[in-house]
């Protein structure tokens, strides 16, 4: 393998030796199979491609100080996956065979995860797609589960500093009632065009409102959002956001700091009320918030104009970080 630059990784894609496949056919998993082809087989009228079928995960694992290797939180993307696979009818994967094959991805893949120092980590995706092929619109018979990984550095290029964020009202992310709160590729996609505006106006990402009222705070898309003020975590409550598993994490580790936790609806005018904002996700981990602009209604929040992330944020991703890489014992049962 060429020599990585575990340092300057960015997240995208490196071809790792394996990925791992199983079947669903006639009602039944196959046994999780061992691949190093990074490509598929695919008919051409499968209901993935046609139909958006399709749901995946984000996860990940991180080397620890003392060389093992460690997972955060499988069961909970397991029991995610299992819940976006309902939300369009597509066929569950039961938890141990989804366990199985992350830990089977990690292992024979353990040269790629990054050491200790280099701060970075191995990013497991799972994915999930419709394989039948039909031109109605129904939901697949066969399907394909695949757990590739490949080793990331942080999401946004600012990693852990102050980023700005912008509020698109032009654009909706996910309706009240549809999939936003399921990991389907439709949500994303559907958050391209918003995305590469407030991109190109020099923002890392859009701030979404709910799409009926547009009164309240949803979530960046690709991570959550949350508010500090008054020692409490303030996030937002809404059937059209992904429950991320690293702001429950974070909601978990702020309680036990002393902190009190609100989930609920988040007008947006609040907004102007936090000491702190972040977003949180696996790809995101925390990313504090240096402004909004609410471009439409010419509203700017301001949280921080130094290139600082505010004391609680701060407390949290290192909190986070030192479960993760095993720095500190894990009270809540989180690690693999
Ligand atoms: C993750 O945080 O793992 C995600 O799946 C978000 C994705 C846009 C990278």
């Amino acid at each position: 393998m060429d020599t990585i630059d575990w340092s300057n990784l960015s997240f995208g894609y490196m071809k790792t030796d394996y990925n791992v496949r199983s079947y669903y056919r006639d009602g039944k998993w196959s046994e999780p199979q061992l691949e190093t082809s990074e490509y598929l087989n695919l008919h051409m009228a499968a209901t993935c491609l046609h139909y958006g079928q399709e749901v995946f995960e984000g996860q990940k694992a991180f080397m620890g100080k003392d060389g093992k290797v460690r997972i955060f939180r499988m069961r909970d993307n397991a029991l995610r996956m299992q819940s976006s696979a309902r939300g369009i009818l597509m066929a569950e994967p039961p938890v141990e065979l989804f366990e199985e094959m992350v830990v089977t991805a990690v292992k024979k893949n353990r040269r790629f995860v990054p050491p200790y120092e280099s701060g970075a980590s191995l990013y497991i995706r799972p994915l999930l797609i419709g394989t039948t092929a039909q031109v109605g619109v129904r939901p697949a018979k066969e399907y394909l589960l695949i757990v590739f990984v490949t080793p990331v550095g942080p999401y946004f290029k600012e990693g852990f500093k102050p980023t700005p964020m912008v509020i698109l009202r032009e654009y909706d992310r996910a309706a009240p009632l549809g999939t936003g709160r399921y990991k389907v590729g439709g949500n994303y996609a559907a958050g391209l065009p918003a995305d590469e505006k407030a991109h190109r106006m020099g923002y890392s990402s859009v701030l979404y409102l709910d799409a009926k009222e547009k009164k309240y705070i949803d979530e960046c898309g690709p991570a959550n959002f949350f508010g500090i003020k008054n020692n409490t975590y303030v996030t937002p409550e809404s059937t059209s956001i992904l429950p991320s598993i690293t702001n429950k994490s974070l909601m978990q580790l702020a309680k036990d700091m002393g902190m009190k936790i609100e989930q609920r609806r988040v007008p947006v005018e609040e907004l102007s009320t936090f000491e702190e904002a972040g977003a949180c996700g696996t790809a995101a981990v925390i990313s504090p918030i240096s402004r909004i602009d609410d471009l439409a209604e010419n509203k700017t929040y301001v949280f921080c104009t130094d290139d600082k992330p505010g004391p609680v944020c701060e407390k949290l991703y290192h909190k986070l970080r030192a479960i993760q890489y095993g720095d500190e014992p894990d009270p809540y049962g989180w690690i693999t």
